[in-house]
This record gives structure tokens, sequence and C-alpha cells, in this order.
């Protein structure tokens, strides 16, 4: 099986919403209970699936898994999250964006398994410092990710940076414009997002992405 050893790549994909489909599907997020960071709540839901010969087939596990190892943060816990907006998966829209960042990873070929988190951090009280990854700089334990932007309100900071295996940061992207994204080999590479805050007090502040993580089968 030929698999792809870059080390990360800066993409823009498309990403237009004229169905209004991915704007509702972060309307009713469920809270993620298990991040407790003060004044901040990170809301979240989940798809699995399998993709072989670019066909996406959902799978119902909802449970997801990272070990203490990996996840310094919430590590060790078995987490179920709600499903991710069924009209959003039926949209195609996701496993679209899907193709063509496997397309770009040099992976078009190679059957996977894909988690895609769909993640919405928001303030909820002023001067509050939002973690969007608590555990610092870290690998998720998959083979290849990426982080799709989709939208952000009333933010500063949040800056995306990748760092190479010595921990040496090597790139940092302030996205900010939808389908903007950072591919990386998980294997190789490791990230951490900088914690961000509300611009204006006085009103909510939130960022919000898709995770994709990509397991080979
Ligand atoms: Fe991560």
């Amino acid at each position: 099986m030929t698999t792809s050893n870059y080390f990360f790549r800066k993409e823009k994909l498309i990403l237009e919403d004229s169905s209004g489909c991915i704007s509702n599907s972060f309307l009713n997020l469920s809270k993620d209970e298990w991040y407790t960071i003060p004044n901040v709540q990170r809301n979240r839901a989940f798809a699995r699936f399998e993709r072989t010969d670019g066909l996406w087939k959902l799978l119902s596990d909802q449970r997801f898994y990272q070990s203490e190892e990996i996840n310094s943060y919430n590590g060790g816990i078995q987490r179920e999250f709600q499903a991710i907006d069924k009209r959003l998966i039926e949209s195609g829209i996701l496993q679209k964006i899907g193709e063509e960042q496997a397309s770009m990873m040099g992976l078009k070929d190679v059957p996977m398994r894909v988690n895609v988190h769909q993640m919405q951090i928001v303030a909820i009280g002023a001067g509050a410092s939002c973690q969007a990854t608590p555990e610092g700089i870290h690998r998720d334990g998959h083979d290849y990710i990426s982080i799709v932007f989709w939208r952000r309100e009333n933010v500063v900071g949040g800056i995306s940076r990748v760092y190479n295996e010595a921990l040496e940061c090597k790139a940092e992207f302030e996205l900010d414009e939808a389908g903007e994204a950072i591919l990386i080999n998980d294997r190789i590479g490791y990230h951490e997002v900088t914690s961000f805050h509300a611009k204006d007090l006085n009103k909510a502040a939130s960022r919000e992405v898709f995770v994709f993580d990509w397991n080979l089968l």
C-alpha cells in the first residue's frame, strides 16, 4: 500500500454553504462535558466513516478514545459524542471536502477510516481564555489529521501552529476564511492552537472548525 509521507500542507478547500446546512449544524451542538476550562464551553458532534474507492460509509459507533499518552487532557476516557447533524451528513459536503483532502494528501486510492469532529469553542464570560487545544502541543494519535476552519467571531488569538518531531515550530497560521485547512501527517508532526479571547468584551467570542482524523484501514 502506498502511503504519503508529507509533513504538513496549508490548503484552501471549497466550502460553500448556500443551503445553510453547515451554519445550521452548529446551532444545536451538545456541550462537551469533558472540557472544563472556566468560563469557556466546548460544543461538539462527531461522525465516523469508512472510505474506500471514494465511497463514504457512515458508521454508527459514536465512541471516541485517546490514550493518556496521546491526550494529556482527556486521554484514558471513553468519550461518546452526539452525531453530526443528519442534514449535513446527507448533504455530502463533509465527504466532498474529505475527498479533496485525500487527493491533496496523496491518499486518493488508500482505504481509510475517517473521524470527523465538529467543534465550537465559546467564551461564556468576559475575559475568558479559550483553549482550543487544552492538551497543549500534541499529536492526535492518527495517521493523518486536518483542521478545516469554518468560522470565528470576535476572536483575538487562536493561532494554529505546526511543530516537527523535535517540537520546533515550523509554521503558524491564523485561520480566518471558511475552508482554510491545515493537513498534518500526525506520525511526523505535532500541533496546537494558541488561546484566544474576545476582542469586544461585551460580545460572545467563538471559533468553529472541523477536524478530520485519517486512519489507514
Ligand atoms: Fe489535535
